[in-house]
């Protein structure tokens, strides 16, 4: 595995149980297979019709919301992520849920567990692309294992709100958009707290048009882009009121 991601991975290992906490505290993975439109915006709504008995990959599944969202949907679901711990957590409570799905443990930007052509859909985003080096060599792979006429929705944190120092009453910019990284960080293990600590962390601050054009060459056309939100968290330590939270690009699978 390359020493980002390994790197990466460590911290995942180690925050999951924050993650858990969080997610326990708020409540939603109870209720998202019944509820999918807590989990996905009406701009992804549309697109997530007719999924039963489809089969359907999220990449980069952390909280697995996403994933049991659409199990609720009458979807086929395999969840993938780097993060053991956090597959394990997911596993129980999709067994507590009576969710049927399969987990794989694997780097987004190697699926060599899974066939070529084997999805209708490849979902991934929220906070993922930032953790990863090579954003061309992972939508490549959710490109492979996707059918000709899959989609591909991609829901990431958008990049205009990268850029901000950490300053509460004003803005001002700290990365140059044009810089990808990697920004390296010594962080402790909780993700949602930024304290200094002993896990090393790498960032990649993918553009725009790097996710446009890492879809587009990942043999997928473009059909669909919305950008929407506009909730600031304590995490964010930035006023971003105005600034776009989400990005979603849809992306169809070529065929041949
Ligand atoms: C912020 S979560 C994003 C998923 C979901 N939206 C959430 O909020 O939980 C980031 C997830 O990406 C996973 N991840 C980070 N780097 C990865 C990689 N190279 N391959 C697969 N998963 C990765 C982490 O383990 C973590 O579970």
């Amino acid at each position: 595995m390359n020493p980002f991601h390994r790197a990466n991975q460590k911290r995942w290992e180690a925050t999951a149980r924050n993650w858990k906490a969080m997610h326990d505290r708020r409540g939603t993975w109870k209720l998202c297979a019944q509820s999918p439109e807590l989990v996905f915006v009406p701009e992804e709504m549309k697109h997530l019709q007719g999924l039963s008995g489809k089969r359907a990959a999220v990449l980069g599944s952390g909280d697995n919301l996403a994933a049991f969202a659409l199990a609720g949907l009458g979807a086929r679901v395999t969840s993938v992520d780097i993060s053991r711990n956090q597959l394990e957590i997911a596993r129980e409570r999709a067994g507590e849920l009576q969710l049927d799905m399969e987990f794989l443990q694997a780097d987004v930007t190697d699926l060599s567990a899974l066939a070529d052509a084997t999805f209708d859909l490849v979902y991934t985003g929220g906070h993922v692309a930032v953790w990863v080096s090579d954003l061309d060599r992972y939508y490549r792979e959710a490109g492979r294992i996707l059918k000709p006429g899959g989609l591909f929705l991609v829901n990431e944190y958008h990049p205009f709100r990268r850029i901000w120092k950490m300053e509460v009453d004003h803005l001002e910019v700290a990365y140059d958009y044009y810089d990808r990284g990697p920004f390296v960080f010594k962080h402790d293990e909780d993700v949602l707290d930024r304290k200094r600590g002993d896990y090393t962390q790498y960032e990649f601050h993918w553009r725009v048009t790097d996710l446009i054009n890492a879809m587009l060459s990942a043999g997928c056309n473009l059909i669909d882009s919305a950008e929407f939100g506009e909730h600031v968290g304590d995490w964010e330590g930035a006023p971003l009121e105005g600034l776009p939270e989400y990005l979603l690009l849809v992306g169809r699978k070529r065929n041949g």
